[in-house]
């Protein structure tokens, strides 16, 4: 089955809203999987706020919008030479109102679409929540499940993994010696099969030293991602190595690790400065920030490419609840982020336990991750530990909506 997916004529908001029609195609694949009706067709329609109502008034008689309409192709006349049956109907789907729900619920606009699109393809198989109570709660449960199962899981791209190799070098530090080398580990990370490299170079250089960084540029294979804060000197040396990407992130002196994502909206013409800089050498930036919806809009503004989600808050979380909720804001955020069109990338805290409902994100690119697998490689060995998460990020893909 395939669910034809398309703006109806008129759409105000064509440019307003970004929808993303590769991500729903995907997920209404899921979908029409899930429901056994991989040889049905049906079309939705996205339109604005007045065709909504102009189509609730003429079939149902109702003043205003509304969020979504099923129209059923009903079933085929018995002296039907051709019966019809692979043609479920119609759906139209309001943007205006989808996007207003989306921000009054707190969800991102494609979490949203795909809630009414499921709804509407439920009402094309025959379920009604207004013929009783109970079938509403039935309705409405079946839409849950579905939605999960559709929605935290991805089947074909996985999240790609990058190692952050920096505690090596606090470990060599720790003598002021040469050994363990980031350079030598990072290749070792590359051949157990990690899709990148990632160094903090901090400004105090307590683990990371310039050299590193420069051997790493010549010897690693896959992709080197430099952290680094917008210090002048630090910005200076990011355009003499041109690394594949940079991470702008805070820093300050005394903390253990990064304490949290770097505030665009404070820091805004600091950061359009480095941003247009790299910009003119060809580096794209990443900026790491808390999954916030002002930190997004401000990243976007910047120029970022990419954003780095701060997935510390969820990993420290010391309850379920807390947690669900942290996971909520991450989900949101990265949503939002790739519909305002950043990529996105998160990181910081992730370990072995919390690491796959992230990697289960479908519009997350890359996870950043080094202490939890750097600490593991002390006891298993460094391509080891290296393995068992790649496992576990790419085994995130097989969660995936089973029938
Ligand atoms: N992302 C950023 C921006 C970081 O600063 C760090 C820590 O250096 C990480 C990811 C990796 O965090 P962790 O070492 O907790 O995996």
């Amino acid at each position: 089955m395939a669910l034809h997916l398309r703006f109806g004529e008129g759409v105000s908001g064509r440019g307003v809203y970004r929808v993303h029609f590769p991500l729903l195609k995907e997920r209404c694949r899921r979908l029409l999987r899930l429901l056994h009706l991989e040889d049905s067709e049906a079309s939705i329609i996205l339109l604005d706020d007045a065709r909504m109502a102009d189509y609730n008034q003429r079939f149902r008689g109702k003043e205003g919008s509304t969020n979504v309409l099923s129209f059923p192709a009903g079933p085929a006349e018995e002296d039907d030479f051709i019966i019809p049956e692979a043609e479920l109907g119609d759906i139209l789907i309001s943007l205006d109102t989808a996007a207003r729900e989306a921000g009054e619920q707190g969800l991102s606009l494609h979490h949203r679409l795909m809630e009414l699109i499921i709804h509407g393809v439920l009402h094309l198989i025959g379920y009604d929540h207004e013929r009783s109570e109970e079938e509403a709660l039935r309705m409405w449960d079946y839409e849950k499940d579905l939605f999960q199962r559709i929605q935290y899981t991805r089947e074909h791209a996985m999240p790609y993994l990058a190692i952050n190799v920096d505690h090596i070098a606090t470990i060599r530090q720790a003598r002021g010696g040469m050994e363990p080398d980031p350079v030598f580990a990072a290749g070792l990370c590359e051949l157990a099969g990690a899709d990148g490299i990632v160094v903090h170079l901090r400004e105090d250089r307590r683990h990371i030293q310039d050299r590193d960084v420069r051997l790493l540029r010549q010897t690693v294979k896959t992709k080197l991602n430099l952290e680094m804060a917008t210090e002048a000197e630090i910005v200076d040396l990011a355009l003499e190595i041109v690394p594949d990407m940079v991470t702008l992130v805070p820093e300050k002196r005394k903390e253990l690790t990064t304490e949290g994502g770097l505030d665009i909206v404070e820091n805004a013409k600091k950061v359009t400065k480095v941003i247009d800089r790299m910009r003119k050498a060809d580096i794209p930036v990443s900026l790491f920030i808390d999954p916030a919806p002002a930190q997004i809009r401000a990243a976007k503004d910047a120029g970022a490419t990419f954003v780095e989600l701060h997935t510390g808050r969820y990993c420290e979380a010391r309850t379920h609840k807390e947690q669900e909720e942290q996971f909520r804001l991450l989900e949101r955020a990265a949503e939002t982020a790739y519909e305002a069109g950043l990529r996105v990338n998160a990181g910081h805290g992730l370990d072995y336990r919390n690491v796959q409902p992230i990697a289960s994100l479908s519009v997350i690119e890359e996870l950043s991750i080094g202490h939890a697998v750097i600490s593991r490689a002390m006891l298993i060995g460094l391509e080891n530990a290296v393995r068992e998460m790649l496992s576990l990020v790419r085994s995130a893909e097989t969660l995936s909506a089973e029938d």
